[in-house]
């Protein structure tokens, strides 16, 4: 089919890299039934809008969204069909229908993979709500083994679905129990994006480390990935400190390929919350399981994810936070409100912490976040690292790649080498990036 006689697809994607991921598949399913990738709705036939339940900000960013594509179609009187796909399609899929009689289809994260023919099934006037059986297995074997997903950097989604019920969260509603695809399919998978330039494969899944396919564990698909030709570079995301086994450890020291750096999410220093919170582990715990991973990677870097205002979260638990959070040192963190989100056992307290306090307890995380972070940063300015190349950054002749470490680099560089892995001397730091010149080109690093 020519581009021309194609129909046009925009996809709007929030949430997770698990959303990043499912975008993608969505747009190679249809593209099999004559759709091609625009970025923007102002001319698409169709424009899916990926979304994410985990807080309430971000459910609110769908609304308005929705809000945005239907003003712009009646002002331009145009009929292009809008589907809802995502987290919030799956938990509150009737209330989109009623809040947004425009949108034609929605669909939940295990059904996209039946896009084409609901699409078939839904005229411009009638609205469809398909949904949303947990069927992960048959999504994954219904979806196109060709990908869009192109880049040096590519996402691999290999477990989907929590069976941890963490009481202020949403994400075992939305997307359903622990499921681990076949190794031999995520293998394959991996070698054809390889095929395709990838040289760093981030494995993905909400709770990636509890893989289990019923042979392979993560450290087994590590090992394998870690072979593949063209593959420098193995992240995984994300991880429950929980599921950390020994093994896993020991191959931050084995596998060259498993890139220095963690994100172990851990949420409240304090055993009471943790607790309350159904994390089943202590603060202790999480310490020492960081102390393990530095005796196995000394360099390695970590990263977690905080909220705060967690209901009968006292000035003590809140300082118990502050105290992990120094103990730790980390190179980066995400810190939220606490939002309550329908359904969730957290949402049906009344001890709820007070709004003011949440934002100051949030600053006062964010300062010591911050000087973290700085401080980290700081410590590679003059030193030489190894940069991925990894796309094109927003000036002329800006290159943006990323140390092992997370850290983004800004390059100027006339030379658009886009998966060649070479040696960078920081020279400089921003508040969430490096800056640097390139200082040797290793041939034996360019991707096959
Ligand atoms: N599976 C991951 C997290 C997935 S959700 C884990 O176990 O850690 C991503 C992050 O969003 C969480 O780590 C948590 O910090 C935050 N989050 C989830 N629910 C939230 C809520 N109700 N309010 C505020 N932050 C929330
Ligand atoms: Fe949510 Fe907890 Fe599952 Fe992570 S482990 S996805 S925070 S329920
Ligand atoms: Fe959001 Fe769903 Fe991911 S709720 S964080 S898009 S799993």
């Amino acid at each position: 089919m020519s581009s021309e006689n194609k129909k046009k697809l925009f996809i709007k994607t929030y949430g997770c890299q698990m959303n990043v991921y499912d975008s993608h598949k969505m747009a190679d399913v249809m593209s099999t039934v004559g759709y091609e990738l625009v970025d923007d709705y102002a001319n698409a036939d169709m424009t899916i809008v990926n979304t994410c339940h985990i807080r309430e900000k971000a459910t609110d960013k769908l609304y308005c969204e929705l809000g945005r594509i239907n003003k712009h179609n009646k002002k331009n009187n145009r009929e292009m069909m809008i589907a809802v796909a995502g987290c919030v399609g799956q938990a509150e899929g009737d209330e989109i229908m009623r809040r947004a009689p425009y949108v034609n289809l929605v669909v939940g994260p295990q059904s996209y993979h039946q896009l084409p023919e609901l699409i078939a099934k839904t005229s411009h006037k009638k609205s469809e709500r398909i949904q949303l059986d947990f069927a992960a297995d048959e999504k994954f074997d219904s979806l196109p083994a060709e990908t869009t997903q192109s880049g040096s950097s590519v996402f691999l989604t290999i477990q989907e679905g929590c069976d941890k019920f963490c009481t202020f969260c949403v994400v075992p509603y939305t997307r359903g129990a622990e499921y681990s695809r076949p190794a031999a399919d995520i293998i394959a998978e991996a070698k054809r994006m390889a095929d395709n330039g990838a040289v760093e494969i981030t494995l993905l899944g909400q709770n990636v480390n509890a893989y289990d396919d019923g042979k392979s564990r993560l450290t087994d698909l590590a090992t394998k990935i870690a072979e593949i030709n063209g593959i420098e570079r193995i992240r995984y995301t994300t991880s429950h400190p929980r599921d950390m086994d020994d093994e896993l450890i020991a191959a931050h020291g084995s596998i060259p390929e498993l890139m220095p750096f963690l994100h172990l999410p851990v949420q409240s220093g304090s055993d009471n919350i943790l607790q309350q919170m159904n994390r089943k582990h202590t603060a202790e715990f999480y310490l020492e399981i960081i102390a393990k991973l530095r005796k196995a990677r000394p360099d390695i870097a970590f990263s977690s994810d905080f909220i705060v205002g967690f209901p009968g979260e006292s000035d003590k638990d809140f300082e118990d936070t502050m105290k992990l959070v120094e103990q730790v040192n980390y190179a980066q963190c995400y810190s939220f409100k606490y939002s309550p989100r329908p359904g969730t056992p957290g949402a049906l307290r009344e001890d709820t912490v007070a709004e003011a306090l949440k934002s100051e307890r949030l600053a006062q995380l964010q300062a010591l976040i911050n000087r973290q972070q700085n401080e980290y940063n700081k410590k590679f300015v003059g030193k030489n690292v190894k940069v991925l190349l990894d796309r094109k950054g927003k000036y002329k002749n800006q290159i943006i790649g990323k140390t092992p470490y997370m850290q983004s680099v800004h390059l100027t560089t006339k030379l658009e080498s886009f998966g060649n892995i070479v040696d960078v001397r920081i020279t400089e730091m921003h508040a969430n990036s490096l800056g640097g010149e390139i200082i040797d080109i290793k041939k034996d690093n360019i991707a096959a």
